[in-house]
């Protein structure tokens, strides 16, 4: 018997990002939207626990027990007393490194595929307790939707949303981490005064209206411009996009995935083949969201749990 979990990607709509607690981490105000962008989790009985990896960025996903898929079936199996026997396979089609949360799907999708394979029934509480002390994203990755995500991120309100909205993400030819884009946003940021991070009120309005539009114009990202200064080639990207049409276009999370909201799926479809023609990034996607969260879809029928 196995289990297999659904997960979508993140593009964050705004992220606003405090001065660095003395903690490390960064106070935010983090408007997260999943879009149809998935891993598959794949959770199986075995002697000991083994994770392995299919997809395009496959070689570049850690197998050992750092990947957060590993420390997702730790965890539950360390707070029901048993040992975490399974072997955890991850289909991937989120970019690695990319900035849209792929490696915190992965640990929220096996954490919902043990749940499942081992019967251990925990609440929605409990999950969303592990999937916080898994990483900051990785609470987002299990509810999907639309989420504003406060605190280092983790702490989740749901928002309304009034529709669905057009993507297309450019996946860059290398990686950027997380932390290292955190520790340029510091250096920026030396001597200034930093605002504590606040929702955008025309953002949540655009949501809640399902309008592109108005979304478009008040999108942010404040890990944009140092993601730009240790990647400064997608500026390229961003305005490849632009100049096909894209409403707004951002880089993702803290990168180096760049994301172009598109005014309907027509208009998506003719900007991901002009970034794919500019040769200016490795590939382009079209995904719209919001998307569900994490879902179990053994036997390739979807069951709610
Ligand atoms: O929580 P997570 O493990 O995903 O965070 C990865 C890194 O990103 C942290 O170690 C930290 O450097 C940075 N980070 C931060 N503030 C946040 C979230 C992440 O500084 N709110």
């Amino acid at each position: 018997m196995s289990v297999t979990v659904r997960v979508p990607a993140k593009v964050n709509v705004q992220l606003a990002v405090g001065a660095a607690r003395p903690d490390g981490f960064h106070d935010l105000a983090n408007v997260f939207l999943a879009v149809g962008l998935y891993d598959e989790v794949t959770v199986t009985p075995a002697d000991e626990l083994r994770v392995t990896c299919e997809g395009p960025d496959a070689d570049q996903v850690p197998l050992d027990r750092t990947n957060l898929a590993a420390r997702a079936a730790i965890a539950l199996a360390e707070r029901y007393g048993r040992t975490a026997d399974v072997h955890v396979h991850i289909a991937k089609d989120i970019p690695v490194a990319g900035g849209m949360a792929g490696g915190s799907a992965d640990g929220a999708g096996a954490l919902l595929a043990c749940d499942a394979l081992w019967g251990t029934r925990a609440s929605r509480g409990e999950l969303l307790d592990i999937c916080a002390e898994l990483g900051s994203d990785v609470p987002f990755s299990l509810v999907g939707g639309v989420a504003l995500g406060t605190g280092r991120g983790e702490k989740l309100t749901a928002l309304e949303v009034g529709g669905s909205f057009h993507w297309v993400f450019a996946r860059a030819g290398r990686g950027l981490s997380t932390p290292a884009v955190f520790r340029e946003f510091d250096r920026l940021g030396e001597g200034l005064d930093i605002p504590e991070p606040v929702a955008s009120e025309a953002l949540l309005a655009a949501l809640a209206k399902g309008d592109a539009e108005a979304l478009a114009a008040t999108v942010s990202n404040d890990l944009q411009p140092a993601a730009l200064s240790l990647f400064p080639e997608l500026a390229d990207t961003l305005a490849a996009g632009r100049a096909a049409g894209a409403l707004a276009a951002l880089v993702s999370g803290s990168g180096p995935t760049t994301a172009f909201l598109a005014r309907d799926p027509a208009s998506a479809t003719k900007i991901a083949d002009a970034l794919r023609a500019s040769g200016l990034c490795r590939d382009a996607r079209t995904a719209s969201g919001p998307a569900p969260g994490a879902t179990v879809v053994s036997d390739g029928r979807i069951r709610s749990v």
